[in-house]
């Protein structure tokens, strides 16, 4: 009796999880359907109205009856509607639009792109190596080949900003700048955070810090804002200096793309540069110590691996960021999550000592 019920339920457990992981290996098919139809634009050609494969073809430089497969793969993915022959855009199938409110169009030239494609595929060779397989893939590391690539780097800017844009608010409310002067974004990029951080500071002015080429569309998108005014753009390298005498700094998204080391030395600039009693805001997603909640933190998992294929750096837990922050003289004061679903948390470092 024993037998004969152990034996279908380990039989329906193992088809319950095929069901469970066959989706994530064929996720990849999806990703790649994403991205052909954004470089296609078939998106933003449907944005006046529906269409045909035949129609779409003839603007698209496609083939009809396979753009004709393609779209029906995206109509299952509910990105397009069918009617008769035509398809229509879904709100999710909008979201591939350029100007869209929301739009992950660049998310998706990034991540479904060549170079980051390429160095997904090398995983094995980073794990093995524990060495960067973007820089196998493109023989530069990550941030130089951006800077020799200029379509690609516009991408990956537009990208960080679509993402930034979105978590911008639930930032901005965990980093207080109550009587602070002036707030210094450094790696700030196109200044998408910083936008945010001012319009929710009115009385505050902000320091956007990047390379040329981070920097690149700054000018816009902080003029967009309405907050170019009460900006300064400082072109610099952090691991040279950063803008001195701010009340308070923040980096997003830039701890994690480096390694210890090198993350070490763009906190010590940090230091140095910092006013006795400025704060330093350190926003990342933050890896739970308790192996119970790592079924949570999945998609900080893979940007870990992320940065481990593509960047170099690592997400860290807690007491990493704590560690990190004391070899660079800095004392952890406090950390705060962002509220759900935005996975953020943002550090709050003193000089320590101070
Ligand atoms: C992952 S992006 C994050 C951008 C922005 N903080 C955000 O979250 O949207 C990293 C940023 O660091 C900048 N960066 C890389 N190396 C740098 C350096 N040596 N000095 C200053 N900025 C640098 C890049 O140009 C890029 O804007």
């Amino acid at each position: 009796m024993t037998e004969l019920t152990a034996e279908p339920a380990a039989a329906e457990r193992a088809a319950a999880e095929r069901g469970r992981l066959m989706p994530m290996l064929f996720g990849a098919m999806h990703a790649q359907v994403l991205h052909t139809l954004t470089r296609l634009g078939v998106a933003d050609r449907l944005a006046d109205g529906p269409a045909t494969a035949r129609q779409l073809a003839s603007g698209t430089g496609t083939q009809p009856a396979a753009l004709y497969r393609l779209l029906r793969a995206g109509a299952a993915l509910g990105l397009f509607a069918l009617d008769g022959e035509r398809f229509e855009l879904t709100e999710g199938g909008r979201l591939l639009c350029a100007d869209a409110p929301g739009s992950i169009r660049n998310l998706v030239l990034l991540f479904g792109g060549d170079a980051v494609w390429r160095s997904w595929g090398r995983l094995e060779y980073s794990v093995r190596t524990g060495q960067t397989a973007f820089e196998q893939v493109t023989g530069l590391p990550t941030f130089e080949y951006l800077a020799a690539h200029p379509d690609e780097e516009a991408v990956f800017n537009a990208a960080m900003a679509e993402h930034t844009r979105e978590v911008a608010p639930a930032i901005a409310a965990r980093c207080p700048l109550d009587g602070r002067g002036r707030v210094a974004d450094l790696g700030g990029g196109n200044g998408a955070l910083l936008a945010g951080l001012l319009t929710a500071n009115p009385g505050v002015r902000g320091v956007l810090h990047d390379t040329a080429s981070g920097l690149r569309d700054a000018e816009r998108v902080l003029t967009e804002a309405g907050v170019r005014d009460r900006c300064e753009i400082v072109t610099g390298d952090f691991f040279d200096s950063v803008p001195e005498g701010c009340d308070a700094y923040v980096l997003k998204s830039v701890i994690h793309d480096w390694d210890d080391e090198a993350a070490t030395r763009i906190l010590r600039r940090c230091r140095e540069a910092m006013a006795p009693g400025a704060v330093l805001y350190v926003a990342e997603p933050v890896v739970p110590d308790d192996p119970t909640r790592l079924a949570d933190a999945a998609g900080t998992l893979m940007s870990d691996l992320n940065m481990l294929v593509c960047a170099g750096g690592r997400e860290r837990t807690e007491g990493e960021f704590r560690s990190l922050l004391a070899r660079a003289g800095l004392r952890l004061d406090g950390v705060a999550r962002c509220d759900p679903p935005v996975n953020y948390w943002v550090l709050a470092a003193g000089g320590a000592g101070t």
